[in-house]
Parts: structure tokens; sequence; C-alpha cells
């Protein structure tokens, strides 16, 4: 295998591979994840903290993470295997590859259903449903849609299809493209709503929620029951926001890791990585303020959970002039977001199959897909048949689980190994040579991925043991 190239190809430019970086990055996390879990979790505070773990955490591991897979050109666990080697490492550092694999199985598996929610969403926005809908009439719209597992299961059915459809292609000719237009078009279309909920919406409200700190809400749990206010302690808010630093932007699992695998050498990682995250938090940001006055506009309640935007988004669209087609396009790019983040969810898996069972991407990606869609069933099921206590596990379903474990325990696991191995590990003359970077910017990267960022996860996950 040649040092320079990876055989699975190569994107055509650094453009390219921030276009399909970011692709990766944003997606149901954004949109439809950010504002619930920021609505569930008070707010502020939660949104203050997400934005500091994005920043200390989150970019200097991204950085870490293409560097790793840039150099070692293969897929996530061949990648760590051979690093491993030529850094002196213990090859147990496989195993890094093969978490990240389970972990991409997990998400994928729930990911995809969530995402067959939109796609059975662009069909109602199109057939015109939501037009002049009410606040009950959208909710029941929802809950009509999630008690339904035959409806749910096609829906997830037809996105596991659209995802190994795209990955058999390959990097060049199924992921490049979609990216290239679907990504600003997205952006364009969240300003709108954004307007939209300035002129419509509670949006005084809506933006003090969503960035007015309350510090108390991040370590406390607050009801008041029968006059009387209860508070308990938590470490939930900030291991729910660290968690979701980590899979707003992909890391932790190797989804980056074998897109930096696909770099072509001479680009810079850093300034790659900078676009990346800036480009992922705005969309974050945009998509919190275009629902949240929408919310308090319409007097719903921002901790709702998983169908926030199932909820608020319709409602708009019903009102707004032209709302049949902004809603149809809206939803349209919600499942295109969705499915350019999927496909890097078992490209890992993928990469790996290709390399080590010698055999085609399409086989691959068959086999994989059969598999995660095999999994979703547990997801599917959650919010209908085994909605019930007998059915959950610490009060959470199936699907609660997944999430929980994947997001707020496995990938920030991941990302600390990531850290400790690009700080620890890897020689600084290897690291040095292939981050290319200004003296000083290296020095800061180097102190942030050795001390700062294993530290803080670190943190985050006693402070949340402590509660147990
Ligand atoms: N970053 C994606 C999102 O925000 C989800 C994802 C997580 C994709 C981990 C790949 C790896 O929707």
């Amino acid at each position: 295998m040649s040092e320079h190239t990876s055989i699975h190809g190569q994107w055509s430019s650094r453009l390219m591979f921030i276009l399909a970086a970011a692709g990766s990055a944003v997606g149901l996390g954004n949109i439809w994840k950010f504002p619930y879990i920021a609505g569930e979790n008070g707010g502020g505070a939660f949104v203050l903290f997400y934005l500091l773990c994005i920043a200390l955490v989150g970019i200097p591991i991204m950085i870490a993470e293409v560097m790793l897979g840039r150099k070692g050109r293969q897929s996530p666990i061949n990648t760590m295997r051979s690093l491993a080697r030529s850094e002196n490492g213990s090859p147990l550092w496989a195993l890094l590859g093969w978490a990240g694999v389970a972990a991409g199985f997990l998400i994928l598996s729930y990911y995809s259903v969530i995402a067959g929610w939109a796609l059975a969403y662009v069909a109602r926005s199109v057939a015109g449903v939501f037009n002049g809908a009410t606040a009950d009439g959208v909710q029941s719209i929802f809950t009509d849609l999630v008690q339904d597992p035959e409806r749910l299961l096609a829906w997830h059915s037809l996105f596991m299809v659209m995802c190994m459809l795209v990955v058999a292609r390959g990097v060049r000719h199924g992921l490049e493209r979609a990216v290239r237009i679907l990504m600003p078009a997205l952006l364009a279309l969240l300003v709108v709503l954004v307007v939209y909920a300035f002129f419509e919406g509670a949006f005084s409200t809506g933006l003090a929620f969503l960035f007015q700190p309350d510090f108390e809400k991040l370590f406390f749990r607050c009801e008041t029951i029968g006059g009387v206010r209860q508070c308990d302690f938590t470490g939930d808010p900030m291991i729910v926001a660290m968690g979701h630093a980590f899979f707003t932007l992909s890391l932790g699992m190797g989804a980056i890791m074998v897109y930096g695998s696909y770099m072509p050498k001479s680009s810079s990682i850093g300034g790659s990585v900078m676009t990346i995250a800036i480009l992922d938090t705005l969309v974050a940001l945009l998509a919190g303020m275009a629902i949240f006055p929408l919310v308090f506009a319409n007097g719903l309640a921002p901790g709702v959970g998983p169908g926030l935007i199932f909820q608020t988004l319709p409602i708009a669209f019903g009102s707004m002039p032209g709302g049949q087609l902004f809603g149809s396009l809206f939803f349209i790019l919600l499942v295109f977001a969705a499915w350019t983040s999927a496909i890097s969810l078992i490209e890992p898996a993928v990469a790996w199959l290709v390399e080590n069972r010698q055999i085609g991407r399409a086989r691959a990606a068959i086999m994989v897909g059969v598999t995660v869609w095999f999994i979703g069933l547990g997801t599917v099921f959650s919010f209908n048949i085994w909605s019930g206590e007998a059915y959950q596990l610490f009060g959470k379903t199936v699907f609660d689980l997944l999430d929980y474990l994947t997001s707020n325990i496995m990938l920030p696991l991941g990302g600390l190994f990531i850290a400790l191995f690009a700080g620890w590990v890897m020689q600084q003359p290897s690291s040095a040579a292939e981050l290319a970077m200004k003296p000083w910017v290296y020095g800061v990267w180097r102190v942030l991925i050795r001390y700062v960022a294993p530290l803080l996860v670190i943190a985050v996950f006693l402070n949340r043991i402590e509660v147990f």
C-alpha cells in the first residue's frame, strides 16, 4: 500500500475534504438533537458548556483524528494498528478502531430511524398536511407517526437503503457530489427560518432561553411539587453537553479519521478543522434560534424531548407564506444532512472489510447496512410496542439507552484515547511533521491534546459517577 494515498481513493481537493467532513458533522445532531437536549437541560448554561467543550476538547481532538487518519491512510482499525507499530505503542490500540466501529453501528441504528421521521415529514409537507395546522394538530401528527411501528419500519428501511447505495459507490462518486450543493442550501433555509422566528415567534424569550446562562441548571434538576421546590444534584447536563460536542463533530469513533485518510497530503489540517467546527456550531445555533421562539410563542414546553423540531417547525410552515414549499425543502435538506452524516458512520467498517476481507465496497456496504438495519428495530419499537416500563432499563427505552451509551460514554471515551494516543504515544516530531502548523499553533494544540482535553473529559466523567 502506498504511503501517500489510500486504496479507497482520495478527495479531489481540500475543499472537498472540508465539505465531506462538514457533511458528516452537520446532521440530525445539529438540527434535531441540539435543540431538544438544550431544552431538556435548561438552555443557557448548557449551551455555554457545550461551546466550551467544542473549543477545548472537540477541536483539538478533531485535529488529532484527521492527523492520525492522514498519516495511517487506512481504515481506523488498521490505521491505529500500523501507527501503534511505527510509534512503538501497544498493538492493543487497534481496539480503539474496533470500539469506533461498534459505536458507528449503534449510532446509525437509531439515527436511521430518526432520519426516517424526517423522510415521513417530507411526504407530509409536500402533501400540504401542515397547511394551517395548530400546535395540537401538529403534535398529533407526530404522535400518530411514532406510534405506528410499521410506518417507522418502512421509513427506516428506506433510509438504510439510501445509505447503502451511496457508500457502495465510494468516496468520489458517492459522497462528493451530494454535499456540494446541499450544505449551502441548508444554511440558507435555516436563515429563512430564523427570520421567520424573529417576526412571528417569541424571539427574545427564545434567545434568552438559549443564551442566558443559569448555572444552577448545570448541576441541579429542580421541580416544584405541590408548591415546594425540590432540587437534586445531577451530573447529567454536563455529560450530555460534552457527549454532544463529540456527537455533533462526529468525533471519537473514526468517522473523521477515515475521512482524514482520504485527504490530500498538502492540505492544512488546522485550518480545515476550524472551518468545519465553526460551520457545525453555526448550524446548531441557527437551529436553536429558529426553534425556541416558536416553542415559546406556541406555549410548548422546551423539554418535550426528541419530538421537539417535529412538533414546532410544522407550525411555522403551516402559517408562513409559501410554507408548503419551504417546509418541503427544509425536510428534504434535513434528510440530506442526515444522509451525509450516516454514510460516515459506516465508512470505517466498510473500509476495514474492503481492506481485510478482500470484498468489494458494494458487498461490504450491504453487509454493514443489513446489520445496522436489524439493530435499528430496537429503536423503531422504543416509541410504540416497547415504550412501556416492562421494556425499560434504568427508566430508559432501547432508543434512550443507545443514545446515552454512544454519545455520552462511547464517543467521549474514544475521544479520550485518541487524545492520549496523539499527545502521548505519538512522537512529537511525527505529529509536528504531519500537522505542519505554525510553531505557536502547534504548541497550543499540544497542550490542549495532552492535558486540557483528557482532563476535562475525565473530570466530567468523574462528576457524573459521583452522582450515581
Ligand atoms: N455528527 C453527526 C450529527 O451531528 C452525527 C455523527 C456522529 C456522525 C458520529 C458521524 C459520527 O448529526
